[in-house]
């Protein structure tokens, strides 16, 4: 690991352990060190790999452990006590000197990005996220898409991805006739000039519940879709107005939470690539008509050697998952995408599952290069009955009125809390505690659950919340403050002495650890794993606090007490911006 304690102390380890392995005639194709956090009563960082070597193999793993400690490069010892735990795990325990080095050179954010950048540098991602449909409400299960694809997409890049955002609206489809026939017969100006998803939904809903009982205004609807797809030039621009106006609502939301793209490529900007990629799948003899429609089947798969993927429809239309094949061969070509990562909820699991495969497919028979395809997934948001959350009125609950409602509570909250400050301020603060509290909250549980959502629990000052850790930030802040002195002044952590207190010790071993939970959420695109750092980060802060006198007159101490408060602040800073939220000054 060097003179000096790197950024990432796990993949030093990682490094070192493989090169001890290889001294110590192990066969390095087959070892894998597995360095992870470790239970902190034994270490800072565990190498888990040598039981699974030695097991292959019938060894002692607490032998050939030792063997491997014995062959480790000698910088290891200077930083660290090296010991093997139970079976044959081996313990890294940062000395006090060591932790002290990797805390001051952790300075700014600009530090920390630079340390971080090894973890996906040279990685191109594509990250299609929020993607919703044109002319329909945002509703609250449209916010994971948006939270957990913010935080995706700025964890990437912090950790030196590049990272290019696909806004992939469902800008297409059969809706559009009903959407324009219902705009040139009943539209309210004033209604679409007031709030216009409203005034589109109602359009839909009213032409929709009229082809029901009308055989007429269904023929009419088909004509206007049909000329639509025909490129009449009337229906084009009612559709290109129909988009425009529903993204203007979208945006409004989007700067609301902070959340931006680079491109909105909708499902319509593929329609001309479409035929191609019908052709290519029929001659590589990956897919095939089935009662018209040409499908697709996976062999090899239980469920999708029966379960079609149907890519065009019988009636020659295109679906969901053309234009999905489609993204797929853009990003590849177009954008070079070493990965690519698509958010929608869980219950479209399965065609993801059937895109991935015949994309993989696909790609190999045309000697294509294969970018890495995830679908992040995520479970819904339930009421606190358990049940899809719903207003009183059975309908689902608008976005725009949940956000709005969850700063009107917050406003509520801070003025009970401090009732001195200014109107203006409280309400500032009310944005970013009741933004904050909606966005972490989603964004602390694993995606893959379900969740309940729950006004008290969001909004509580106690637990892995938002309030919890915006509250943690300030009183850090406060710390500085009533010294009179600025958090990242080298002055104020001058000539800092090492760790030595358990307290102190616990502190630093925690921040330290602030590379694997970066690593370990961007790896599986988990924004969690950061949470429950951050949570844990100032829990452990609130004990330090709790245990020791910041400023003291002792300089030394007072410096490395105030050298663990700028650190602390400055992950606990670093890590919510990542996340997406706005962190306070005072609160
Ligand atoms: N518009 C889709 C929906 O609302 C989500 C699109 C996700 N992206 C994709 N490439 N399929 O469910």
């Amino acid at each position: 690991m060097g003179m000096h304690v790197s950024f990432d102390i796990a993949s030093s380890l990682d490094q070192a352990l493989r090169s001890a392995a290889v001294a110590a005639g192990l066969e390095p194709e087959s070892f894998s060190p597995e360095v992870r956090a470790a239970d902190p009563r034994y270490g800072d960082f565990q190498a888990n790999g040598v039981l699974a070597y030695a097991k292959a193999r019938k060894l002692n793993p607490r032998a050939l452990a030792e063997h491997i400690i014995a062959a480790l490069p000698a910088d290891v010892g200077e930083h660290c006590s090296v010991s093997i735990a139970g079976p044959g795990f081996i313990n890294f325990l940062l000395k006090p000197e060591s932790l002290l080095q990797w805390i001051t050179a952790q300075d700014t954010t600009e530090r920390l990005k630079s340390g971080a950048t090894s973890l996906h540098h040279g990685q191109k991602y594509v990250v299609d996220f929020s993607s919703p449909n044109t002319a329909k409400q945002l509703h609250v299960g449209h916010i994971r898409g948006m939270v957990i694809g913010e935080a995706i997409c700025r964890l990437l890049a912090f950790c030196g991805a590049e990272v290019i955002r696909d806004n992939h609206i469902g800008d297409w489809g059969t809706q559009f006739g009903k959407l324009i026939w219902g705009y040139k017969h009943h539209l309210d100006q004033a209604a679409l000039a007031n709030d216009p998803l409203e005034e589109l939904e109602r359009l839909y809903k009213l032409t929709d519940a009229a082809t029901k009982s009308d055989p007429a205004v269904l023929d009419a609807v088909r004509a206007e879709l049909v000329l639509l797809q025909s490129g009449d030039a009337e229906n084009l621009a009612l559709w290109k107005k129909i988009i425009a106006l529903s993204s203007g609502a979208f945006t409004e939301i989007y700067q609301l939470l902070d959340i931006h793209f680079d491109h909105q490529l909708g499902e319509s900007f593929y329609n001309d690539k479409l035929p191609a990629i019908y052709a290519e799948l029929e001659s590589t003899g990956l897919a095939a008509e089935s009662q018209g429609a040409l499908v697709v089947f996976h062999p090899e798969h239980p469920r999708f050697k029966t379960q079609p993927f149907i890519i065009r429809k019988s009636d020659g239309a295109a679906n969901y998952a053309s234009t999905d094949l489609a993204t797929m061969l853009y990003r590849t070509e177009h954008f070079h995408a070493d990965a690519i990562a698509i958010l929608t909820d869980a219950r479209q699991a399965d065609h993801f599952e059937q895109l991935g495969l015949t994309t993989e497919k696909w790609f190999m028979r045309t000697g294509r290069p294969l970018p890495r395809f995830t679908h992040v997934s995520f479970g819904s948001i339930l009421g606190e009955d358990g049940k899809a959350i719903k207003t009183r009125s059975g309908d689902p609950i608008k976005l725009k009125a949940l956000l709005a409602e969850a700063v009107d509570r917050a406003f509520v909250l801070v003025t009970a809390k401090a009732p001195e400050l200014p109107e203006s301020e409280r309400r500032e603060i009310a944005t970013a505690v009741g933004l904050g509290a909606i966005r972490y909250a989603d964004l602390a549980q694993n995606r893959s659950s379900d969740y309940i959502f729950s006004w008290d629990k969001i909004l509580s000052f106690e637990g892995n919340t938002a309030p919890y850790l915006l509250y943690a930030v300030s009183r850090v802040r406060s710390i500085f403050r009533k010294a009179g002195l600025e958090p990242n002044a080298a002055s104020a952590v001058a000539g800092a002495t090492p760790p030595e207190s358990p307290a102190e010790l616990a502190l630093a071993r925690k921040l330290i650890a602030f590379p694997v939970a970066l690593k370990l959420t961007t790896e599986q695109l988990r924004p969690h794993f950061l949470c429950t750092y951050l949570y844990e980060l100032a829990g452990e802060f609130s004990s330090f606090y709790a245990a020791e006198k910041v400023v003291v007159d002792d300089a030394s101490i007072r410096a490395r007490r105030l050298l663990l408060c700028s650190r602390t602040l400055l992950l606990l800073e670093t890590g919510l911006h990542l996340l997406g939220l706005r962190t306070l000054v005072r609160m």
